[in-house]
């Protein structure tokens, strides 16, 4: 099914916090519940442009959090449009188009799998959480969701996991503190009862082991395990050939595109998929399942730019 299209919203920016390499920008968007619902789903997007603008296209941006009409992003100022947002003071005027593209299908996942029936019932998937720099934007919102579909009650409903993962990494410490969302995410899962590990690297070292966000994962995936994934495209690739070697484990990667209109009309996000076919990253995706994208045999990606 195709998620309902968002509308274009003029908000304000009703808070600004600077985490390290990242801005923490939540805006207050009126109108928000009559064009987009009330939950967003996760991994979703929106063009964000400041009002008035130097720049003649909005950017996308990953929805971080959501709180009634209170949308957060998380921002790594990299050009011009992130740099005029992450700039912003309170109280500013920004455009917003949203909520775009499919987000993680996270009911989808949370079926129990044919590996998982064999098993006594009550088993229930584990979902592995995977993050690398900017990548991390989307999981606030993600293990908010998780919370809802997991808690008390979900297993005699037939649905939620049983335990999740969270894998973050990150260039260097000023990226580890643009993690602090996700940490506070984690947290509250775990004071509702729902177990949630957490393992963060860095390149660096300079907070936990040295090294990439891919040690930790093919240290720890389990068989039949749920892997949510947005990062750069060397780590969806490399998080893809774990996943390929691990019996029963399925992936969802969350994809970055250039994007011009973000509603599928100019085909400037295009990707090529694992059989040949083009897709569109803003309205087919950003999220698309690992062999949609990745040739199954190879272990190098299929996707590829045309
Ligand atoms: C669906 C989707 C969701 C996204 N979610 C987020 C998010 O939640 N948080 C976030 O920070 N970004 C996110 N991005 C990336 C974001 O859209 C780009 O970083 C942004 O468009 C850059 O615009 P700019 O005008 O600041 O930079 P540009 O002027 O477009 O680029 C300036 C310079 O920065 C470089 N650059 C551009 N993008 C990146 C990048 N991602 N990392 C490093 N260098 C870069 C360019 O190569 C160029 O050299 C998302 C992208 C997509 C498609
Ligand atoms: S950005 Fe225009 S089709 Fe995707």
């Amino acid at each position: 099914m195709i998620p309902p299209l968002g509308a274009r919203l003029l908000g304000q920016v009703a808070a600004t916090e600077k985490l390290g390499a990242f801005c923490w920008i939540t805006l207050e968007l009126p109108g928000w519940h009559a064009t987009a619902g009330e939950r967003v789903d996760p991994g979703r997007f929106a063009l964000l442009q400041a009002e008035p603008s130097r720049c003649f296209l909005p950017r996308a941006f990953s929805i971080a959090d959501q709180d009634g009409e209170l949308i957060s992003f998380l921002i790594a100022p990299v050009g011009e449009g992130s740099r005029e947002l992450t700039g912003l003071a309170v109280g500013s005027d920004v455009w917003v188009l949203g909520p775009l593209g499919r987000g993680f299908a996270l009911g989808e996942m949370a079926v129990r799998s044919e590996l998982q029936s064999q098993q006594p019932s009550g088993v229930r998937p584990r979902l592995v959480v995977v993050g690398g720099g900017a990548g991390i934007a989307p999981f606030p919102l993600l293990l908010r969701r998780i919370a809802d579909l997991s808690g008390p009650g979900s297993e005699a409903a037939g649905h939620g996991f049983s335990e999740v993962l969270v894998v973050l990494g990150y260039r260097d410490m000023t990226q580890v503190e643009g993690g602090a969302p996700v940490r506070t995410a984690v947290n509250s899962l775990r004071q509702r009862g729902i177990a949630c590990a957490l393992v963060e690297v860095t390149e660096d070292g300079s907070c936990g082991p040295a090294g990439l966000v891919t040690s930790p994962l093919a240290e720890h995936l389990r068989d039949g395990d749920r892997v949510v994934a947005c990062g750069p495209e060397a780590m969806n690739a490399a998080v893809w050939d774990i996943c390929r070697k691990t019996r029963g484990a399925s992936a969802w990667f969350s994809l970055e595109a250039g994007m011009a209109c973000g509603v599928g009309s100019c085909h400037g996000c295009v990707v090529r998929l694992a059989n040949g076919s083009l897709a569109r990253v803003c309205h087919d995706g950003p999220v698309f399942k690992g062999e949609t994208i990745f040739a199954v045999a190879d272990s190098g990606p299929g996707m590829e730019r045309p």
